[in-house]
């Protein structure tokens, strides 16, 4: 990241001494598509009179702006697809160059066709897309009813509004290994970064999530035999760590919660469309933010509420895959966190 101006009020470290300037903001937990690691086929919503407002939302951010996050991350659910969510980014985005380096999305690319111009518009200037596959009956599957053509126009349309992407692949043993590298290929071709995750144990789930694992540091010893590989410095104050393919020219990421814990270098927490802080997303304890705000047109109780908050974050997650553990690590789904 490029240099910060100076909060203007004093920053946010919690009881580890780790700085969080990173909020991921969850708008809804609805999607179009149902990924088989992420959601279960028959899914309970919230009820949508218990989500925040955008200008709730906005408030929320606007808050930790002012607390030092530099980098501010629209998430779902799949976030497109909220009513009215470019008045969000567009309000979002007075911060950029005030304290806010980064206003971005994670997506899963569906309705990105419509609105990568107007993202672009906002100073978004890169995209997380999900994209697991590239063959399209594989890509139904997995998103029980996603149609890959329109993720494709959507990335066309994203290239074309000038954003630079990362894809997003969650790494699935016996569904995509046998693709990766066809996959790192596709995606540097077209001038994509691709990251790669290991699948996390967060809300149940049909298939045994024991099943779908595939150690990312398995898949990185394999692409080894085909590709050159050399540990690359370039940090986007997320989890991925890179390296450079020889071949290609392209960043490779891995995001490895499973086999590596990263937790040690957390700078971030989330917050979802109800207005409860997370701030781990692999543990229970979280703030209320949504009574707080409704309860005093003031900011001073909500600054309160996030420093008692980030006074609490937990030192990490403590992820296991395990086929004698039948119940998740976490009971919400990736979707209500919003990854
Ligand atoms: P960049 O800005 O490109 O680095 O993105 P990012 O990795 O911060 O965000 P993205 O939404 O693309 O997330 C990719 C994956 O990383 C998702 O599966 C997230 O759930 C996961 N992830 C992000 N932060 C954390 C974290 O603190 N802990 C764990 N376990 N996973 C995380
Ligand atoms: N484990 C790992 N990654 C997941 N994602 C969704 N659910 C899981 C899970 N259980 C990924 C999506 C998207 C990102 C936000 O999180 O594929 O890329
Ligand atoms: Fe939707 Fe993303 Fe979950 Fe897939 S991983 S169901 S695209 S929220």
């Amino acid at each position: 990241m490029t240099d910060m101006k100076a909060p203007v009020t004093a920053p946010l470290v919690d009881p580890f001494g780790r700085t969080i300037e990173y909020i991921r903001i969850s708008v809804t937990d609805r999607c179009d598509f149902r990924c088989v690691y992420c959601m279960s086929e028959d899914m309970n919503f919230l009820p949508k009179r218990d989500l925040l407002t955008l200008e709730e939302l906005d408030r929320i951010g606007s808050a930790f702006i002012a607390r030092g996050t530099r980098k501010i991350r629209i998430t779902g659910g799949e976030p497109l697809v909220r009513r009215d969510i470019m008045s969000l980014f567009r309000s979002l985005s007075r911060h950029l160059g005030q304290g806010l380096e980064e206003l971005t999305v994670t997506t899963n690319g569906s309705q990105l066709a419509k609105y990568a111009g107007e993202l672009a518009d906002c100073g978004v200037k890169r995209v997380n897309v999900s994209l697991d596959t590239l063959d399209a009956n594989k890509f139904r599957a997995i998103t029980r009813w996603g149609d890959l053509g329109k993720v494709h126009e959507g990335l066309a349309a994203a290239r074309a509004a000038g954003l630079r992407i990362k894809i997003n692949a969650v790494a699935l043993r016996g569904v995509n290994e046998a693709e990766i590298p066809d996959l790192i290929r596709w995606a540097h071709g077209d001038g994509m970064d691709i990251t790669f995750i290991e699948v996390m144990p967060l809300g149940d789930i049909e298939p045994m999530r024991i099943e779908q694992f595939l150690p990312l540091s398995v898949v990185r010893a394999r692409l080894m035999d085909q590709f050159t590989m050399v540990e690359d410095s370039y940090r986007t104050g997320g989890p991925a760590r890179y390296v450079r393919v020889g071949e290609t020219g392209g960043l490779v990421g891995f995001i490895t919660p499973m086999t590596h814990n990263f937790c040690e270098s957390c700078n971030r927490v989330r917050l979802t469309c109800t207005g409860t802080l997370y701030m781990c997303l692999g543990q229970e304890d979280a703030a209320d933010l949504r009574g707080v705000i409704r309860s005093s047109e003031s900011d001073g109780p909500l600054h309160t509420a996030i420093e008692a908050a980030i006074a609490r974050k937990p030192k990490g997650h403590d992820f296991v895959i395990d086929r004698r553990a039948n119940r998740p690590a976490v009971g919400r789904h990736m979707s209500v966190t919003g990854g």
